[in-house]
């Protein structure tokens, strides 16, 4: 596995994969997804990681470092794996990363896993539901990472749209999955002032202006 030459990052790293790993390990163990996972409740799953995979996050590394990105902002940090490429690129673009999440003790490890990083000078985390907290996001964006719960991506897209900056990218995961789909169609529309690709489970949108 690739790990961000920042000595720091590169052990919370290491350590968040080793957990989310023992995580998948006692999901399987215990038969998969239990029904409360499923449900309508905005917080569940507090002890699932559901992270980008290493190879989704060597794209977003990759993609936000030759970019240049200086404002990036995701939705849907979980415990952090994904913020921890983000963290990697902004060291090197002198940008600012803005995560958010929802579940109360997903945030409590994110600010220690955020501290033990060293990166709390280039990262924010917003504590709550993301289609309130992104509404004070100052623009412009450059860069956005959607992973939050599926059925939100286009609220969360309309929120931050007026603050994008011309050529910004938007990434989003998951788009196997149906609740994705409003979404997908709305940023596939040519009149929606987006270039889409679909890249195996990722979507990658070029914002026109
Ligand atoms: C797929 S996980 C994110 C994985 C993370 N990006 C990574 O790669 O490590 C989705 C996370 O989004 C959070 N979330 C879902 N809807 C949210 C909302 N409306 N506001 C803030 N966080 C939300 C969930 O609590 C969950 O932890």
């Amino acid at each position: 596995m690739w790990l961000p030459d920042d000595p720091l990052i590169a052990a919370e790293l290491t350590r968040l994969r080793a957990a989310s790993e023992e995580a998948r390990a006692a999901r399987k163990a215990r038969g998969g997804f239990r029904p409360q996972d499923m449900s309508d409740n905005i917080v569940r799953m507090g002890t699932e990681f559901l992270a980008l995979s290493p190879e989704e996050g060597e794209l977003v590394y990759m993609l936000a470092r030759s970019a240049g990105a200086q404002n990036v902002v995701e939705f849907g940090a979980s415990f952090g794996i994904s913020a921890m490429y983000f963290a990697a690129a902004m060291w090197k673009t002198g940008g600012h990363f803005t995560t958010t999440e929802v579940h109360p003790d997903k945030c409590a490890a994110l600010h220690e896993t955020f501290r033990r990083a060293g990166v709390e000078d280039c990262v924010t985390l917003l504590e709550g539901d993301a289609r309130e907290t992104l509404k004070g996001v100052e623009g412009p964006v450059d860069f956005v990472l959607l992973d939050g719960w599926k059925g939100m991506y286009l609220t969360v897209l309309e929120i931050l749209k007026p603050k994008l900056k011309p050529g910004a990218m938007v990434l989003s995961d998951n788009l196997s999955l149906a609740s994705t789909k409003d979404y997908f169609d709305a940023v596939s529309d040519p009149a929606s002032g987006f270039l889409t690709q679909r890249c195996g489970d990722m979507g990658l949108s070029l914002y026109l202006g």
